[in-house]
């Protein structure tokens, strides 16, 4: 109990899946959060699941001014910004020849440039809170290795893998005491994967399915994600800037075989 105890944290895509939790678990570790969602009736569930410590706040990611407010709020209420969570996204499947341009447009707007605001926007209101602070920004597995009927997706994590990089680097060179690091997990069972779930058929046997993909056996759940990110919010992770966390079951770790006989 406590590892952020005290801090004050934005979480984009608070209302669902890996940024609920993460909302959850901050909120339980000491925190208040805010919770970020163009969802408002998702958010308004996510924050009564929390209590005092957590208030919901409509954001779409996309949009620069609602990043002002958001910022603007989050300093009038508590007079700190410590956390920003980067966790909104959205992930769109399909033959790449077929991509969708006005699809393809989303994604990068919400996946990379949303990312890109939350870091922009995080860093002024955490230099008018004086706090420092660490900014968390979810890519993917999907960020750092490619895949056919992802594509979108995965340059849009892959993006975000570099995006937090430089970001780290550049504030560590205006020694802002603020740090930037991206976390990539494999599958996680949460909301996003509802589409894939009914083309499989059922949940489980998308899950059975997925899990065979995953070194240890399973896919993750949100909390596995949202322990990474509690994490790299709390200052045992003081000296970890510009990395990519990989919470994967060790699926980016090689392949898996027999290489000493059958
Ligand atoms: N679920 C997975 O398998 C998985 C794997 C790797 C990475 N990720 C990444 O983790 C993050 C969270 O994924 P999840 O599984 O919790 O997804 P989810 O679909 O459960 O939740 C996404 C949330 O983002 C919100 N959102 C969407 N567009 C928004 C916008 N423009 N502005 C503000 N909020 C917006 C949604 O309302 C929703 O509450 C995403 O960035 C996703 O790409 C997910």
């Amino acid at each position: 109990m406590g590892r952020v105890e005290g801090k004050v944290a934005i979480v984009t895509g608070g209302a669902s899946g890996i940024g609920r939790s993460t909302c959850q678990t901050l909120a339980r570790e000491g925190a208040s959060v805010m919770i970020a969602d163009i969802d408002d009736a998702a958010a308004n569930k996510s924050t009564n699941t929390i209590g005092d410590g957590a208030i919901p706040f409509h954001l779409d990611v996309t949009k620069e001014e609602h990043w002002q407010q958001a910022v603007t709020y989050c300093l009038d209420q508590f007079k700190r910004l410590d956390i920003v969570v980067n966790c909104a996204g959205i992930g769109v499947s399909g033959d790449f020849e077929e991509t969708d341009l006005s699809e393809w447009n989303n994604m990068i707007a919400v996946n990379l440039t949303g990312v890109m605001l939350g870091c922009k926007h995080g860093i002024k209101g955490m230099k008018a809170g004086n706090t420092g602070g660490s900014i968390i920004n979810l890519s993917s597995l999907g960020g750092l290795i490619g895949a056919p009927d992802v594509v979108g997706y995965c340059a849009t994590k892959g993006g975000v893998t570099l995006l937090t990089k430089s970001v780290a680097l550049y504030c560590a060179q205006h020694k802002l005491n603020i740090r930037c690091n991206s976390v990539h997990p494999t599958y996680v069972d949460s909301e996003m994967l509802d589409p894939i779930a009914e083309m499989f058929g059922s949940r489980e046997a998308m899950i059975t399915a997925m899990a065979t993909e995953v070194p240890i056996g399973r896919i993750a759940i949100p909390q596995d994600i949202a322990n990474a990110i509690l994490f790299l919010s709390s200052d045992e992770s003081a000296m970890i800037t510009g990395s990519p966390l990989i919470v994967d079951g060790g699926q980016a770790a090689g392949v898996m075989g027999k290489h000493s006989g059958p």
